[in-house]
This record gives C-alpha cells, structure tokens and sequence, in this order.
C-alpha cells in the first residue's frame, strides 16, 4: 500500500493541493459546467482580478484552453507574421520553442544566445535590436526549465522598452516561484501555464498582454481563428471566452491564485529561493555540480550534471517512488532536474535529497550519506533565524 505513493518533484506538472483538488471538483457540477451563466462571468472576473496581481499587469488576463505552448504561439502569432523579423533569446531547449514558432510563420528568428547553463547577456539584446530595428518582437525565457537558469528579463525589457518590438516572456515555469512583475519592468506580454506554480494540473495558458502589444497586434488581421487573442481581449472584458472554457480549472485557478495571494508573492518568491539554495547547498555537499551559475540559478528547479543520470532516476522512482525530470535536447541522459516549485516545502526538499543520496549509493556513487541532507538543513536555520523577527528588547 506504502509502495504506492509518489513524490512529485519534477519542474511541472506540480502537486494539485487539496484545496485545489477540491475547488476543481467542484466546477464539474451540472449546474456550474454552464459557463454561459452569471455565475461563470463572475467567477471568470474575480479570477481575472486575482492573476492581475499575481503577473503585476493592469490589463485583463487571457485564460486559454491549452499548454503552456499553447499561449507562447498565441502570443507570438498575434505579433508576429510572415516576412517579419523576432529576436529571440536562447540559452535552453525552451527558448527553441519560441524560434520553432517564429519559423513556422514565416518569419525570421535572430537569435541571442548564452552557452547552456549561463544566462543571456541583455547588453547583446540592445545590439540585436540595433542590427534590426524593424523587429517586432523580443522573446525571451523567464526561467529556461532545461538549464535551471533564471534569465534577467527586467535588465532586459530595458533594452527593449524604447524601441518598437514587443518584450515577449516565457513565464510558464517562472510565474509565482520567481519575482515578476509585468508592468513595472515593461513586460509587454507574459505567457505561462496552469501546471507549475499556479499548482493546477495541466491544461490552462495565461497571457497578459499591454497597451503597446495590442497596438501591435491591432496593426495586421489575426491569421487565427482558434488562438486569435483579440476575441479572447473583447470576450474577457465582458468576463467570458470566445470558446468553450476549462470550467473546472477555472474553478481550481480561483483557490489556487487564493492560496497564493494569502501566503503573498513576496513569500512565495522568498521560499522558493529557500527550496533552491537547500537544493544547491545540498546536491554540492554530495559532490555533485549545478549546472546552473549561482548569478542566475532558478528557484524553480535545480538541473544538476550526472554521467549517469538516467539511472539515477530510473532508482529513485524504483526505490522511492521519487519522480524527477531528466535531461532535454543536448543535454539528454546527463542532468537530472529537481524540481521545487508549488505546494512543496523545506522538509519536501530535505526528503528529495535523502532519496537521492540513497540513490545515487545504490548506483555505486561514493557519497557521504547524510550530507546532502545535512547542508540543505543548515542552509534552512540560518535561513530562517536570519527571518526570524528580533527578540531583542
Ligand atoms: C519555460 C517553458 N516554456 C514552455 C514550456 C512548454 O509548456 P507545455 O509543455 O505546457 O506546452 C515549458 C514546459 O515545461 C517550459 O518550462
């Protein structure tokens, strides 16, 4: 029976947490799956207004059926068309989604890139612009959830904000796990997705898009029917969908961006950068390398180098019913990623790192047991003492 249960940490899908579970339940009622109902249009409103805060954006947040690239080519195929030009920034096999995109429109992608593992220098995105004025977008990845970097999209909406193109960001494993804040940094769209920090299963795309990209967008007929972001503009405002919404995410996204907004972003921001320092702290005491630079390491997931990494998680699932992610692109079969986003906690990550002690044991890796676990515990007290209020006079 014990056997049978399964610690998720892989960088997304995350653990739906109770309360989420339950509030999506309840959006499958007969009398609630009627999202041409009041009911819909005021629940759809009040989530509208709580995402507006978790994104940091005055506009109305687009609710899309879908995946996370789902949004990422419903944002860029609103901006971005045949003959036209888009800078990319790349650094990870998540950005390639977006040049994947770019190339299947017809359009040029001029790519600004960073070795695997570094982040994007935004000094190279002020030059790229310069190179190519005429760009109508820059993209870049928030958190590259292959490298386990965290990309600096505020220095770089900087370069971008006093030119023509649109700053496009991947925010779909950053959102709520990494500070971000649409408006004030001049973000002119963000696109993420349900299933990472938001803690939601799968199958939710959220844009928000700002007066500047709309512009844009307004310049040139939509090419899509489907993902073609002003109807989903025109029916939000009224607090509907153009198309058949996931009623029950829906449902769910309201109790989770509540979960969220309780606890507050600065904190949710604070202990994921808790979860990743415990993390690096911990795998570096066992001997093994992030692959990520300190500068920039996410507080999404740590992508840490192994020779033999499949194995490593082939045993931790076989041993400890542990689920972590495995390496994509390049670096297929040489990093494993720990994921320690959502509804995870400093205790979650210290059970992460006993397993993988254990695991990398059984795999004949000469490792101190117990270290890895020890370091991530002292990285937590100091953490929190250094929290802690005064308990002076
Ligand atoms: C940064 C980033 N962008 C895009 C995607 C693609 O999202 P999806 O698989 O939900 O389409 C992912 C998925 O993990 C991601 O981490």
């Amino acid at each position: 029976m014990f056997e049978s249960h399964t610690d998720l940490h892989l960088p997304g899908p995350t653990i739906v947490p109770p309360a989420v579970r339950s509030a999506i339940a309840s959006g499958l009622e007969a009398d609630t799956l009627n999202y041409r109902s009041a009911a819909f249009t005021e629940l759809l409103k009040r989530v509208q207004d709580k995402l507006r805060r978790v994104v940091g954006s005055d506009g109305t947040p687009l609710i899309l059926p879908g995946s996370g690239a789902t949004g990422l080519e419903a944002g860029i195929r609103a901006l971005v068309g045949r003959g036209d030009t888009a800078i990319v920034c790349s650094a990870g096999f998540f950005a390639e989604y977006a040049v994947a995109i770019v190339e299947r429109l017809g359009a040029q992608a001029v790519r600004v890139e960073a070795e695997w593992g570094t982040a994007i220098d935004p000094t190279e995105v002020a030059t790229a612009l310069r190179a190519h004025p005429g760009a109508r977008a820059v993209i870049a990845t928030h958190c590259e959830t292959s490298t386990g970097v965290v990309h600096d999209v505020r220095a770089i909406a900087e370069s971008v904000t006093d030119s023509d193109a649109a700053f496009v960001v991947d925010a779909v494993s950053s959102l709520v796990s990494t500070e971000l804040q649409a408006d004030a940094w001049g973000i002119d769209m963000v696109l993420s997705a349900s299933q990472k920090a938001l803690m939601l299963p799968p199958g939710l795309a959220i844009a928000t898009v700002s007066e500047k990209a709309w512009r844009a967008i307004g310049e040139r007929p939509a090419e899509t029917f489907a993902l073609d972001l002003v109807g989903y503009r025109e029916a939000a405002e009224r607090g509907a969908t153009p198309f058949t919404p996931n009623v029950p995410l829906i449902h769910g996204l309201d109790v989770a961006c509540d979960l969220i907004l309780k606890d507050g972003l600065d904190s949710s921001w604070r202990r994921h950068a808790l979860l990743r320092d415990m993390t690096r702290d911990g795998v570096r005491a066992l001997g093994l390398r992030p692959f990520a630079e300190d500068a920039h390491a996410s507080s999404t997931l740590t992508t840490v180098a192994l020779d033999d990494a499949d194995a490593v998680r082939a045993r931790l699932l076989h041993d400890h019913r542990f689920v972590v992610g495995g390496g994509l692109g390049r670096v297929a079969g040489r990093v494993v990623r720990l994921g320690h986003l959502g509804w995870t906690t400093p205790s979650g990550v210290l059970r992460m790192l006993a397993a993988l002690e254990a695991s990398l044991a059984r795999e004949g890796h000469e490792v101190p047991l117990g270290a890895g676990v020890a370091a991530a515990q002292r990285r937590w007290l100091d953490t929190s003492v250094a929290q802690e209020p005064s308990r002076g006079s």
